[in-house]
């Protein structure tokens, strides 16, 4: 069986970091370590992809979550 995992980039360039990249980060591991999610994402931490302006910026597949929190990104992730 092909074990399919949804890839999560983490912008933790310094202007994602400020915004809080760093506890987004965090909060999304303990939110997709249980019900559906648990073991399906493989986080992927980036340097700056040139989007400060909307900081913090996660990327889930090939949408672009912007000025997002872990609720938005874990809905992108159910959706995707
Ligand atoms: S620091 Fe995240 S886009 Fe630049």
């Amino acid at each position: 069986m092909k074990h399919v995992r949804k890839l999560v980039f983490i912008c933790t360039g310094s202007d994602c970091k400020k915004a809080g990249a760093k506890k987004l980060s965090k909060d999304l591991k303990g939110l997709t370590d249980e019900g559906d999610l648990k073991g399906s994402c493989k986080f992927i931490k980036t340097k700056c992809m040139d989007m400060c302006k909307t900081a913090p910026n996660v990327i889930v597949g090939d949408y672009f979550c912007k000025k997002t929190s872990a609720p938005k990104v874990l809905d992108q992730l159910k959706k995707s």
